[in-house]
């Protein structure tokens, strides 16, 4: 049964401001949640598109501009889902006024913005998370369980990938809505920062810290016209970067992700080897977890999938029925339960901003050592 009401100020309603208002709508009627979400109010800067946005999903008001919002008194978290040149400024001041805070990843463009940000959050003492949702698809927090259960053994091996291939043609701008992910001043890196952070934040969280890395990035168009300005402009993201790490476990991590892999649209992958038996998972299955245990003996030893969707599975038990799949949106309704209920408790809710500075950390290391080629130490 839910309790107080918890007002929610969302900012941005783009493809983030949807799934995190679908979450808020959708948790208080499968988790028992502590605090009552309340679609409070959205902003975005077109009063129009906005108002339609809060028609659609229920909001009572709507602002044009984000520092109205924060301002506001009757809001009680505010909800960052606009590009991450924004993450910083919204977050500190919203930390300032006392809020709760929720930002989309990566933290920061860059570790000095994160470090302000980490400052500010701890300063006000309000809760903090960094939407890193696909630590709770139900395989991938199973992944995590095995991994700290020991089951694995000593870990050897790490690696993940994160697949797109949307850039490819050179007509495609940079800047602007939609677009912004190209322009490194808006988004602060390219692959690395978008879709790399995902992979890194869950090898940081079920693998433990990175102590060295090397990376090799690349930006294969090297000019693109700016939606704003209309004008050719040099290109200042990587468009694919692959990483060799060393874990401070002593395992070894390989990284890749690109926007250029003809044919993957959104493939994400990770798999582990440890002494005793390897994990695979594979986002477009996302409710099968591949596991082999060398300990099984004789003929029946081998790959098995586990289909995740059993009540003793994470989260599956708030869900429908064994055997019932979900989906890529249930990560999120996963990640505000937890938050939600963990604003109670002494014990947040992960990755807090301090947690994914180290991911933020992790990425300048990937983009300084793309460019200088050296290892670079954590
Ligand atoms: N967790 C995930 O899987 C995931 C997936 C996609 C994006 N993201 C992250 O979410 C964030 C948003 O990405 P998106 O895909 O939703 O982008 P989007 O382009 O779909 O939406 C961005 C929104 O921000 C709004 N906006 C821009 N400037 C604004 C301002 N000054 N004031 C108010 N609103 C403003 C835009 O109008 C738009 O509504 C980014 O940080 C991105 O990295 C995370």
């Amino acid at each position: 049964m839910a309790g107080r009401d918890l007002n929610i100020g969302m900012i941005g309603y783009g493809f983030m401001g949807r799934c995190h208002s679908n979450a808020f709508r959708t948790a208080p009627n499968f988790f028992d949640l502590p605090r009552r979400p309340v679609l409070k109010a959205a902003c975005g800067r077109d009063a129009g598109r906005t108002q339609a946005f809060a028609d659609r999903w229920g909001y009572e008001s709507v602002e044009t501009d984000w520092r109205r919002l924060v301002e506001r008194e009757d809001i009680d978290l505010v909800d960052i889902c606009v590009p991450n040149d924004l993450h910083a400024e919204i977050a500190v001041a919203a930390a300032e006024a006392g809020k709760a805070v929720v930002t989309e990843k990566p933290l920061a463009r860059t570790t000095a913005e994160g470090e302000r940000m980490v400052a500010a959050v701890e300063k006000a003492g309000v809760a903090n998370l960094v939407c890193y949702n696909y630590r709770r698809m139900p395989a991938v927090t199973l992944v995590k369980q095995v991994v700290e259960s020991g089951r694995l053994g000593r870990i050897f091996h790490y690696r993940a990938k994160f697949l797109q291939d949307w850039t490819i043609s050179p007509d495609v701008p940079q800047g602007g809505a939609g677009t912004w992910r190209l322009d490194v001043q808006a988004a602060g890196s390219g692959v690395t920062g978008d879709l790399l952070a995902h992979c890194l934040d869950t090898a940081l969280w079920i693998n433990g810290g990175i102590a060295s890395l090397t990376a090799m990035t690349e930006t294969f168009v090297k000019e693109r016209t700016h939606a704003e300005t209309g004008r050719k402009q040099a290109v200042g993201i990587d468009d694919a970067a692959a990483v060799l790490a060393r874990f401070e476990n002593g395992s070894l991590g390989t990284f890749e992700s690109t926007r250029y892999a003809r044919g993957h649209k959104a493939l994400y992958t990770l798999e582990i080897n440890g002494e005793h038996g390897s994990l695979a998972w594979d986002l477009h299955d996302m409710n099968r977890l591949a596991w082999f245990d060398h300990r099984v003996e004789g003929a029946l030893r081998g790959w098995s999938s586990i289909l995740v969707t059993d009540g003793e599975h994470p989260y599956l038990g708030k869900w429908w029925v064994p055997g019932l799949i979900i989906g890529f949106e249930h990560s999120f309704v996963h990640t505000m339960a937890d938050f939600i209920t963990a604003m109670e408790t002494d014990r947040p809710a992960g990755p807090t901003f301090r947690e994914a500075l180290e991911t933020t950390r992790v990425c300048d290391a990937i983009i300084a050592s793309g460019k200088s080629g050296a290892w670079e130490t954590l």
